[in-house]
């Protein structure tokens, strides 16, 4: 629960904020040609690969391929596979093989979790996630993941909800409240469908009032010690991770 400041103005971090603005592009841009956690003190200096070896004559000449990275390097956090491709590439490709569940969180107190949240979306493959409530969110845990997913937001639970029913055929998706409440039912037992949207609270007061009246059903990671609850963003990516054990496959290399 620490890790919320209700205190903290939003406005004053342009790194928290959904909306377009050029000075978040700027400063994204710079981010992204870096790993975010690069340096580590007692890693490696860099982490990634400098041009690519033999020089121009030996570029590839895939479209994917970003010749700035081709000629200065590719130092992002990006898995192997997509060393040297232009970033539009890359979601282009995740796109063809996104997975069948999203994730919402409910944000009205500016919660820090959303950035690792969206960052275990990215790694887990969500097809979406969605912020509820406040659009401003804090990017930072993200670690420059969310502009390789999908990031949509709503001003309230049941908009969500409306959203969520447009998709897929008649029944749209499921909405899944995970929270630890009094009859929720639990996550490790329950039939997770190939097709749901995963919902979370907020540190302190868990899921609102109006997600409770509004989700398909609420379920609990079983706990045994003698916290009342786990981090928003562990929950989150234990929930996820439910559904990868039910339904996907091992990754592609
Ligand atoms: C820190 S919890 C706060 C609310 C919690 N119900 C309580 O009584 O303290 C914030 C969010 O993390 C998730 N969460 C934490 N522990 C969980 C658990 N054991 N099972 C399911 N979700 C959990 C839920 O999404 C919850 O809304």
């Amino acid at each position: 629960m620490a890790e919320t400041d209700p205190t903290e103005d939003p406005a004053e971090d342009p790194a928290d904020d959904l909306a377009d603005d050029p000075a978040d592009d700027l400063a994204d841009d710079r981010a992204d040609e870096r790993a975010p956690y690069d340096p580590m003190p007692h890693g490696p200096p860099e982490v990634g690969v400098g041009p690519w070896p033999g020089g121009r004559d030996a570029w590839p000449d895939e479209d994917h391929h970003d010749p700035r990275l081709l000629a200065e390097g590719d130092r992002r956090n990006v898995v192997d596979r997509y060393r040297y491709w232009r970033m539009e590439a890359i979601v282009a490709d995740l796109d063809t093989r996104r997975h069948g569940f999203h994730v919402a969180i409910e944000n009205w107190q500016h919660d820090f979790n959303i950035g690792t949240i969206v960052r275990s979306a990215n790694a887990f493959l969500a097809a979406e996630v969605h912020v509820v409530g406040n659009r401003r969110w804090n990017r930072r845990g993200a670690m420059v993941t969310d502009r390789y997913q999908h990031v949509r937001h709503h001003p309230d639970v049941p908009a969500l909800k409306d959203y969520l029913g447009s998709l897929d055929g008649p029944d749209g998706v499921p909405l899944w409240g995970i929270d630890n409440l009094p009859g929720s039912l639990p996550l490790e037992s329950a039939d997770l469908p190939r097709r749901v949207c995963l919902l979370f609270g907020q540190e302190g007061p868990g899921l609102s009032e109006q997600a409770r009246s509004v989700v398909d059903g609420t379920f609990s990671i079983a706990q045994y010690g003698s916290t009342r609850s786990i981090n928003a963003s562990a929950a989150a990516a234990i929930a996820m991770h439910a559904w990868i054990r039910a339904h996907a496959g091992p990754p592609t290399a």
